[in-house]
């Protein structure tokens, strides 16, 4: 369609068990643009695309890398900033408004979602699986741990395997409607 030419999307991620690539490289087939890990993209780079994505990894509750991100928040003014996070929690309003607090991110003006990736324990690392099993220890104990919480418990022996069709679709339609809201002559 002309007007995805004309509108130039980047697609930046970070990722380290492969979800958050995965979504981000099929929402960058789909627009037809461009997509790299958010360590290859630099300031220099903001003047060649009109909306530009951020996917990451949730990692107890942070959005990894978001800071790197949005250090260059000032930079991209007058861009269409669109933020994904991906983790194992059930997507909700709730749990998107706690990304939201926990990342500060209202401090921003960006449109932000929220995906289910999957989650295998045994793709992770050393470190990773010693934090992981420190979580689940506490939500053991924990007698206030909430129903999706103690839903993660048998995770280790479990795997995680989640596709969030929804959400990349509802990323894919936003990006395009973006395209058709593009004063004409801003190619
Ligand atoms: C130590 C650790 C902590 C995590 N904490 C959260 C969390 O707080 N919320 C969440 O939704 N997912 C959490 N996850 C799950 C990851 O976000 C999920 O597996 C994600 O898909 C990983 O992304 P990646 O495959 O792109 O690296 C955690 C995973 C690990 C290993």
């Amino acid at each position: 369609m002309w007007y995805l030419c004309r509108m130039r999307t980047v697609i930046l991620y970070y990722s380290k068990t492969g979800n958050t690539k995965k979504y981000a490289e099929d929402i960058a087939a789909a627009l037809k643009c461009d997509v790299m890990p958010l360590n290859k993209f630099k300031a220099k780079m903001i003047p060649d695309y009109d909306t530009i994505v951020f996917g990451s990894r949730v990692i107890g509750t942070k959005i990894q890398k978001a800071d790197d991100f949005l250090a260059m928040y000032d930079a991209m003014e007058g861009k269409n900033i669109i933020m994904f996070a991906v983790g194992m929690s059930l997507v909700s309003k709730e749990a998107r408004l706690n990304l939201i607090s926990n990342n500060i991110l209202d401090l921003y003006h960006i449109r932000f979602y929220q995906l289910r990736g999957s989650f295998d324990y045994e793709k992770l690392g050393m470190v990773e699986k010693l934090l992981m099993s420190n979580s689940l220890r506490m939500i053991a104990n924990d007698p206030n741990a909430t129903v999706d919480q103690k839903m993660l418990l048998n995770i280790k022996e479990n795997p995680l395997q989640c596709y969030d069709d929804v959400g990349v679709n509802k990323i894919i339609s936003v990006v395009r409607k973006l395209a058709t809201e593009m004063p004409e002559g801003d190619a």
